[in-house]
């Protein structure tokens, strides 16, 4: 059996499966469900200290699926932040960590661009017992129209500011939850660790429309006839957090040089920032996607809409499938492979060169020609001299 257990900016985890932001933490009754069937860690959902300005419409969900009736691949939600107030967010995160003092909760917050909302936001958390923050900087909907989630999150000159005042205060590990709805999502990354934060975490949702009811001929979710682009989620969106992963993960940690081998092919990108930690986000349900995501440098692995389709007791068979797959690759730890496929990517112009390598090498060898000198042999000494004449 593998050791699953990790330790994130000091916070010790028995697995690295974290609830995500969103219904799954929406309470501490589902916090403590989620403890119960032991989650590395959980996520609570998003709050901010007026959620008298958050009105939730229904419906809210709208889901893909891959053959009619069949499995759902895609989720989009235009659901907002929490609509409970903040005063009985303390009061349930006090009664979460009271009852479990050793398990890792993790509060994530949102505000407008004040520092002195942010800054009231962090102290009531941490005064409540809360472990660590996650900044939501990645909420596509409802909430950029007040300038908050994606709208700062695709300004890392914003970002910085607001990771600054909040790290300034904050005494827990923080980390910066991303928008994938961006360029080039390496920036506001950076941006965040500059300001001190101690994690990145991504993805949040792709801005979505969901379709078009071909009878009313009204975009889904509809609500009273109209509707508004959400946040999509689910398996459907995992390559594309994948990717994103794999471009964050090379910039903090580093990776392959991405240049063709006569440029600098054997020179890896060196990682900026070896001492922070990646939560990855997007379409995990398996052991095997988690797998996948720490291979590309995740510490952590995030699970959202996997619990809303299979339940909390997801938890126990992504912790087999992981473990049947360490197994297999004989790795005892997560460390032990975190990262390992980093160093296989490259842009297009180096594979074009290596498979051209690879082809001169076969055409050579198909022609008898020595390439090594370990193909010398004694009996064929001259005619394999007679072939690497070029004049022949
Ligand atoms: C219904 C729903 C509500 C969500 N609410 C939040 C939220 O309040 N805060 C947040 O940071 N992310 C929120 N998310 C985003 C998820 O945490 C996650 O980043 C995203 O869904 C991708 O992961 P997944 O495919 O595992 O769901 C929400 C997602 C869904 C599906």
């Amino acid at each position: 059996m593998a050791d699953l257990s990790v330790t994130v900016n000091g916070l010790k985890m028995p697995n690295p499966f974290v609830i995500g932001s969103g219904p799954p933490g929406t309470n501490a009754n589902v916090i403590g469900k989620a403890f119960d069937e032991n989650w590395g860690a959980v996520i609570a959902k998003t709050v901010s200290l007026d959620a008298s300005k958050v009105t939730n419409v229904a419906p809210r969900y709208a889901r893909m699926r891959a053959l009619e009736g069949r499995e759902v691949i895609g989720w989009q939600n235009i659901e907002l932040i929490s609509d409970r107030p903040f005063e009985v967010w303390e009061d349930e995160f006090k009664k979460i960590k009271d009852k479990y003092p050793d398990r890792i909760l993790i509060a994530s917050i949102m505000e407008e661009f004040n520092k002195d909302a942010w800054t009231e936001l962090v102290e009531r958390s941490e005064a409540c017992g809360v472990d660590a923050f996650e900044l939501n900087f990645s909420c596509p909907h409802g909430l950029p129209e007040r300038k908050m989630g994606a709208a700062m999150g695709q300004d890392p000159d914003i970002l910085r500011e607001v990771c600054g005042w909040v790290n300034a205060v904050a005494t827990t590990p923080v980390w910066a939850k991303m928008t994938p709805n961006i360029t080039h999502i390496v920036d506001p990354a950076r941006a965040a660790l500059e300001a001190g934060c101690e994690g990145i975490a991504a993805i949040n949702t792709i801005l979505s429309v969901m379709g078009v009811n071909l009878d009313t001929l009204r975009p889904e979710p509809t609500v009273e006839g109209y509707s508004v682009p959400g946040g999509y989620s689910c398996k459907a969106v995992r390559p594309i957090a994948l990717r994103m992963v794999m471009e964050l993960a090379t910039m903090m940690f580093g990776g392959g040089s991405g240049a063709p081998i006569s440029e600098n092919g054997s020179l890896p990108i060196k990682g900026e920032y070896l001492d922070r930690t990646l939560s990855a986000i997007g379409g995990v349900e398996t052991g095997e996607d988690a797998a996948q995501f720490i291979l590309l440098g995740a510490h952590t692995v995030q699970v959202c809409t996997g619990v809303m389709v299979h339940g909390y007791k997801l938890a126990g068979t992504l912790c087999e499938q992981l473990n049947a797959f360490m197994d297999k690759k004989g790795f005892a730890t997560i460390e032990e492979f975190r990262g390992h496929s980093l160093q296989y990517f490259a842009t297009h112009a180096g594979l074009v060169e290596r498979q051209r390598a690879v082809k001169a090498a076969e055409k050579a060898a198909k022609a008898g020609m020595v390439t090594k000198d370990t193909a010398w042999e004694g009996d064929k000494f001259v005619e394999q001299s007679d072939k690497l004449v070029s004049n022949q």
